[in-house]
């Protein structure tokens, strides 16, 4: 079975994490298949909007932290990067369906979709500080933005958890439902999306986002180059070896 499933049916592009027993926490070969499953979802007319979803007890614990370690991306072609660009300049709408932990890329991505729904289990993190780095995705832009920028600060300078009424608070999430309807609730919404006009779809998405969109992508260049630095630097080898060996980080020394 695949680390990502991609399923295609009724005008939904459904792709789904599949690892749980690394708590759907995503490697190279996954951003790799989320790129792919992007660019043909946006080239395929019979493709009307795309679902991105995890399990019920997890969405995705974010990047791989063994590949973090051992293959750190390089390049802007990396897998990482074009899943990046592919999901903030997706053109058609974009719905989450959000259960358990969201770590990382798991809750920065929910900033590039158009509809958010979360389990009242929900957790959204983005501890890249404790990991010795800095945030992506245009997450530095865009948590500011919706949130303001004390709540933006304690989500990005302390990295603690936030729960599901929150993150409905700050208008990052549209409704909050029980674990086990998530995924078929945002099923239900992508339909009822799929039968609208595309062209009505992808100009007003267009037209909500233009404002932005370069800005968007400059940030990302910048926060992708810092991180691809800070990923190679003492303080996050600390944080992942960390991670690895099952212990607390120790950052006096870094
Ligand atoms: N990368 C690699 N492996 C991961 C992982 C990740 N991001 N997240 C979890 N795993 C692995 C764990 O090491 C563990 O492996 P093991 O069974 O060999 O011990 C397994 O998945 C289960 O994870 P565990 O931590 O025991 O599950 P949990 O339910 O107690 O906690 C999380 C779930 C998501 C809260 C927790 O795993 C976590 O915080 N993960 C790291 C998140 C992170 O920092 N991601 C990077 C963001 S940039």
């Amino acid at each position: 079975m695949s680390d990502i499933l991609v399923h295609a049916e009724a005008g939904v592009t459904t792709i789904s994490f599949n690892r749980l027993e690394r708590k759907n926490s995503i490697t190279a070969a996954m951003y790799a298949s989320m790129a792919d499953a992007l660019e043909q979802a946006a080239a395929d007319a019979a493709v009307r909007v795309v679902v991105f979803q995890g399990h019920e007890t997890v969405f995705s614990a974010g990047n791989d932290i063994g590949d973090f370690l051992n293959a750190p991306p390089s390049t802007p072609e990396s897998p990482v990067f074009r899943f990046m660009r592919g999901i903030a300049a997706f053109p058609k709408p974009v719905l989450a369906a959000v259960a358990g932990p969201a770590v990382g890329i798991g809750t920065t991505l929910l900033f590039h979709c158009d509809l958010v729904y979360a389990g009242d289990n929900a957790a959204f993190s983005m501890p890249f500080v404790n990991l010795g780095l800095c945030p992506e995705l245009s997450s530095s832009l865009l948590v500011p933005q919706m949130f303001g920028y004390h709540r933006a600060a304690e989500a990005l300078l302390m990295g603690e958890p936030f729960f599901a009424e929150a993150a409905m608070e700050v208008g990052l999430v549209n409704r909050v439902l029980p674990p086990t309807e998530v995924n078929g609730y945002a099923q239900a919404q992508a339909r009822k999306l799929a039968a609208k006009p595309l062209t009505a779809l992808i100009e007003t998405k267009r037209l909500m986002k233009k404002g932005q969109a370069a800005q968007v992508m400059t940030q990302m260049t910048e926060e992708g180059a810092s991180f691809g630095r800070m990923l190679r630097e003492p303080a996050a080898r600390e944080a992942f070896t960390a991670f690895m060996e099952k212990r607390k980080p120790d950052f006096s020394k870094v």
